[in-house]
């Protein structure tokens, strides 16, 4: 639907007076009416980089979800203060590896004998604390973009290493067998719902990578199943999908890769090419109406957004832009100064690696 024409004028000129106080950057999963107005797009990794791109902007509206306004709030300067216009947009991936699950996890580890010989590696989508985790555990964070070099860079660490990664088993899973050329047989899954993860010490011990039961609720969704019908009904159709999917799902799919690799990959498409495309559905539709040479539909037969991303909705960045011009900062993203050290510690850890 056309966005409300009086809201729009409102966001403008809220942007207008506000001028280079603000800086407005949109991951790529924000709905239409909210991403025309961010000065930089960006996949998770390119926001974190992009975030500290203007150090003089005193405020930094984050359309996203809050782990990403989190990373922005460690990686720029203490006076800016970095806003989400609708504290209901959190993730439930995120919300899947909680600090003391983690800290459990990693008792289990020392007593197996091998937490010396465990990196531990956090998805961007995590809660700061949990960035903060690895970063006091010579660990690291890694986005959907740098998966691969990252798990590199972590076995690289120590002898004999090994490691353990939350929340997303599906990104770890993708990432050391197809990546890394590991086996399914050097994944183990850690169940924090199980006493002991529902993994012995020997199983703990023999594992390569231990991955968090967690997943992504929207692209966990999409089944190899609908791939088989949709390349019966739609002739040449390549199947482009986000690492986040089940195993099975990236098994049978042409080209796998972060949202900025899937956009990157239908820009450089030839006209007259067909896609089905397994990520966030405001990208895809996006996508669709950006290449109307191109036929690219949706990997799934459901309408299949993601909830959280969607709460940021104009009326709330409006909200929060006039907040701005009136002189009050609503919806500050803060994190601690003990945690911001140590979760920095792992994000530049990633943030230095090149490529
Ligand atoms: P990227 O931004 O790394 O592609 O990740 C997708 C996602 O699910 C963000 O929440
Ligand atoms: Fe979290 Fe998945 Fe939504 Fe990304 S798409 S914010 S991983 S629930």
């Amino acid at each position: 639907a056309a966005s409300d024409p009086d809201l729009v004028k409102r966001a403008l000129a809220a942007k207008e007076k506000l001028g280079e106080r603000v800086f407005v950057l949109g991951h790529h999963y924000q709905r239409d009416e909210v991403i025309e107005f961010a000065d930089v797009t960006g996949d998770s990794f390119k926001l974190a980089r992009d975030a500290a791109a203007r150090p003089d902007a005193e405020y930094i509206v984050f359309c996203g979800v809050h782990f990403m306004a989190e990373s922005a709030d460690i990686l720029t300067s203490p006076d800016q203060a970095v806003i989400l216009p609708d504290l209901g947009a959190g993730c439930s991936m995120a919300d899947m590896a909680r600090l003391g699950q983690v800290e459990k996890a990693w008792e289990a580890l020392s007593e197996a004998g091998v937490a010396e010989q465990v990196v531990p590696v956090t998805y961007m989508n995590s809660s700061a604390d949990i960035k903060a985790f690895c970063g006091r555990h010579d660990g690291v964070v890694c986005t959907s973009s740098n998966a691969q070099s990252v798990l590199e860079w972590a076995f690289a660490q120590k002898e004999d290493a090994k490691v353990l990664f939350f929340p997303d088993q599906h990104l770890g899973r993708n990432t050391a067998v197809l990546k890394l050329g590991m086996s399914l047989d050097d994944c183990v899954v850690w169940d924090p719902h199980k006493p002991d993860g529902g993994l012995s010490a020997e199983e703990l011990r023999a594992a390569k990578v231990i991955l968090w039961k967690g997943h992504c609720s929207v692209h966990g969704r999409f089944s190899p199943d609908t791939i088989d019908d949709l390349r019966a009904e739609i002739p040449g159709v390549q199947i482009l999908v986000h690492p986040e999917c089940q195993h099975e799902v990236v098994l049978k799919a042409d080209l796998v890769g972060s949202t900025e690799f899937i956009i990157s990959t239908i820009e450089a498409a030839p006209a007259g090419s067909s896609w089905a495309i397994g990520t966030e559905l405001n990208l895809v539709k996006r996508l669709a109406a950006a290449h109307p040479d191109k036929r690219i539909v949706f990997l799934d037969r459901t309408v299949c957004y993601c909830s959280t991303m969607n709460r940021i909705d104009l009326p709330h960045f409006v909200w929060a832009l006039e907040s701005l011009v009136e002189g009050q900062v609503v919806n500050r993203i803060e994190v601690d100064a003990d945690t911001e050290h140590y979760a920095k510690l792992a994000l530049q850890r990633m943030l230095d690696l090149p490529g």
